[in-house]
């Protein structure tokens, strides 16, 4: 039975190098894994009124099974004013409760920033770590994935460079074995 992992995309932009290089990663992954991007972009801003009056809108309720169920999962963020994304860091909240029954804890996990200037999305990456680390997901260390200049790593056809695709793949072999530890 496959392994099934979720990426999750800090960036709701139609034509996002977030999403395009999660679709390289679904490309590049090997053929005993299921990879799939999970949306985020339909989560109202979590409020806890929802969950401490039993209101939770539906969606919340079907978000939080679909992370119950993965194996594993891959963040693929920009940075945001140095940060995480609003909708990313919405996303992990709303899987983190109610209180105790969060859906993250004990799944390997992995972060890959991007942007299209010099420092690669450093800040978002480690910033996105911090809650990682709160919500128990067991994040890789290495290699650590800043992709920096991501505009001019793609061609006018979409197709990613070679140096670029060299590194995801490298990055899918190492998080596949960072899971094994996890998944015996
Ligand atoms: C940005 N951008 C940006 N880039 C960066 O390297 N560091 C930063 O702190 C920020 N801050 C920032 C804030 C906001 C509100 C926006 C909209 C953008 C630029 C960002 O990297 C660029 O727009 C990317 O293309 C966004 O990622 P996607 O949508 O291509 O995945």
């Amino acid at each position: 039975d496959k392994k099934h992992i979720g990426i999750f995309v800090g960036s709701l932009r139609k034509e996002a190098f977030s999403k395009k290089i999660a679709e390289q990663l679904i490309a590049l992954s090997p053929e005993n894994l299921t990879l799939e991007i999970i949306p985020i972009g339909q989560l109202a801003l979590y409020n806890q009124d929802f969950d401490d009056h039993d209101e939770a809108p539906e969606n919340y309720k079907e978000f939080r099974e679909s992370v119950k169920k993965l194996d594993a999962c891959i963040f693929v963020t920009p940075e945001y004013n140095r940060g995480v994304p609003a909708v990313l860091k919405n996303a992990i909240d709303v899987a983190s409760r109610p209180g105790g029954k969060g859906v993250w804890g004990k799944k390997p996990g992995a972060v890959i920033s991007s942007s299209p200037g010099m420092l690669g999305g450093f800040g978002a990456n480690h910033h996105l770590r911090q809650s990682l680390t709160s919500v128990n997901i067991y994040t890789m260390q290495q290699p650590e994935i800043y992709l920096s200049q991501i505009g001019k790593a793609f061609d006018e056809n979409g197709k990613l460079d070679e140096r670029t695709t060299e590194y995801l793949k490298k990055f899918m072999t190492a998080f596949v074995d960072w899971c094994t530890i996890f998944w015996k």
